[in-house]
């Protein structure tokens, strides 16, 4: 009956001592969170690799990876095939890698999987929920098979499977759950055991908009809410930008980027200029960029083909001078400043412009 949960079964290796974990105070058993953690994460490297290389016969999957990183929440991003769940099986100890070595929270891929799994959830990628048990059944389970005693395990399931919103529906079969409530059976089960580091592969996979927030919503509370630091993969760079601290892109096996989200989006130095109009300059905004060009300031190409772009008037900030200029223009016309504003990188028009050039310069590994 239990069959398809192989995959995620396969995963608690070693289950803790039942008899220890009886020792144990209740909030080692993650009855309680946050209260006792053995490892803090709170200063150390959560993850790092050095040259980590994984070959397969025909495609090399990771191709001498170098990185580290810390607590919060790290996107892992790239195309389909670019090693994002190579890594993940290699980070839990579960793949070996071909060449180059790997830690997590200062364990050693090759020789401490096991103590790894124990202190990370996983949530993998496809589809592997026994269809005729119930959400509790399933996760109840899961948290034995981590070593959980009886009573945290059903305790520790319920709050988990109120974390990710299944409460109401947690005794009725997964096979008849949507993918939104399945994607959250898989959540749960992956923190179920209160780990240190959860790998999310994928979360957002066949969800539709609003589940695909939703869900971004309860990966960031994993860390605000649980101090549990998390490494979550997607092929959408974009909806990384709001959720992850720091984001890795990869490509062919090869990093091609890592950084803070914030390094990704900073402000540019183009400012966002709008006026209103009025009878003696029904075009305001022409008549700004007039004035602006009289006054050695040039206006950018605007934003065609958003609504009202072409009341946007894009220029390049020279310091703060440039702000003297518009305010002095706009006072001049007898205008009025609805707004002047730095405008922010989204995170994917940085990759449209250096990235592009990066990856033609790193080449596909395979
Ligand atoms: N077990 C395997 N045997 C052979 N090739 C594999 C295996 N697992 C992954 N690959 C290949 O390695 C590359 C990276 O795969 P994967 O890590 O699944 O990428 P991603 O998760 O980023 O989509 C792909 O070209 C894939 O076909
Ligand atoms: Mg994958």
């Amino acid at each position: 009956m239990w069959k398809t949960g192989a995959a995620l079964w396969d995963l608690r290796v070693t289950p803790r001592c039942p008899y220890l974990w009886s020792l144990m105070p209740m909030q080692l058993c993650g009855v309680t969170t946050g209260v006792v953690r053995v490892t803090t994460v709170g200063d150390v490297t959560v993850i790092a690799t050095e040259s980590l290389s994984k070959r397969f016969p025909r495609v090399t999957a990771l191709d001498r990876l170098s990185l580290d990183v810390g607590p919060g929440v790290t996107g892992l991003v790239g195309a389909n095939g670019a090693g994002k769940s190579t890594m993940i099986k290699i980070l839990l100890g579960l793949s070996p890698a071909s060449e180059g070595r790997a830690e997590v929270l200062g364990l050693d891929v090759a020789t401490e999987g096991a103590a790894i799994r124990e202190r990370v959830g996983y949530m993998p990628e496809h589809d592997c929920l026994p269809p005729d048990v119930s959400a509790t059944e399933f996760v109840v389970h899961m948290a034995r098979m981590s070593g959980l005693p009886p009573t945290a395990a059903r305790e520790r399931t319920a709050d988990t499977l109120r974390h990710v919103g299944l409460y109401e529906e947690r005794y009725r079969p997964i096979g008849g759950y949507s993918t939104g409530m399945k994607q959250r059976v898989k959540l749960a089960q992956a923190l179920v055991h209160d780990p240190q580091l959860v790998f999310l592969d994928e979360p957002t996979n066949g969800l539709d908009p609003v589940g695909r927030d939703d869900m971004l919503g309860l990966i960031r509370r994993i860390y605000t809410d649980f101090g549990i630091s998390v490494l979550v993969t997607s092929h959408l760079l974009g909806e990384l930008e709001r959720t992850c601290d720091h984001v890795v892109v990869i490509d062919g096996g090869k990093l091609l980027r890592s950084s803070s989200t914030t390094d990704f989006t900073q402000t540019t130095a183009t400012l966002a200029v709008e006026v209103t109009d009025t009878d003696a300059h029904p075009d305001g905004t022409r008549a700004v960029r007039e004035a602006l060009h009289a006054r050695g300031v040039e206006v950018l190409d605007s934003q065609s083909g958003l609504p009202g772009a072409g009341h946007i008037l894009l220029l390049t900030a020279q310091g703060e001078e440039t702000y003297d200029v518009v305010r002095d223009v706009v006072a001049d016309l007898g205008l009025g400043l609805v707004r002047m504003e730095q405008r922010r990188h989204h995170i994917s028009e940085v990759f449209t412009n250096e990235d592009e050039q990066r990856k033609e310069a790193v080449g596909h590994g395979s």
